[in-house]
């Protein structure tokens, strides 16, 4: 009985906790996305640097070959705000077909905690 209910509240303790974005939760998922990216400098390396992405137009970076999907995306209006973050990450594919990026399968919460490091990455 006791254990059950330790049991409990700790489920309910781990729910909690993901009820608030949290950028350094965000960092240790980030680090799913840093074979291909860097957050800390401008430099782009096998994807576009993320650092100051938050609100910035897609596929923006200079020094960077963008697809031709995402570039236009950007053209056309996309700006990476967290909504729009959220999407992609959810499902580059989806959101820009024929972008380069291959990744995805991050829980929605994982997907906040990662926009919240962003954010906290300018
Ligand atoms: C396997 C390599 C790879 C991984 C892992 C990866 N990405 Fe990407 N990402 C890319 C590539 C390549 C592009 C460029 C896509 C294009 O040009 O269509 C990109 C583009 C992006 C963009 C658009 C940037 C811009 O300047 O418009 C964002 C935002 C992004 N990735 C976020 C993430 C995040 C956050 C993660 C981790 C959850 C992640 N990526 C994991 C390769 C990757």
């Amino acid at each position: 009985m006791l254990r059950s209910i330790a049991l409990a509240l700790s489920v309910a303790a781990v729910a909690g906790s993901s009820l608030a974005a949290d950028a350094e939760r965000g960092a240790r998922i980030f680090r799913s996305c840093s074979s291909c990216h860097i957050v800390d400098d401008t430099r782009s390396t096998f994807g576009p640097s993320l650092k100051g992405v938050v609100g910035r137009q897609a596929g923006a970076m200079a020094d960077y070959v963008y697809s031709p999907a995402l570039k236009s995306a950007g053209e056309k209006g996309l700006i990476w705000d967290e909504r729009e973050l959220a999407e992609f990450l959810a499902s580059p594919s989806k959101k820009v077909p024929g972008t380069k990026m291959r990744f995805w399968g991050l829980w929605s919460f994982e997907i906040e905690d990662v926009i919240a490091f962003l954010k906290a990455n300018p």
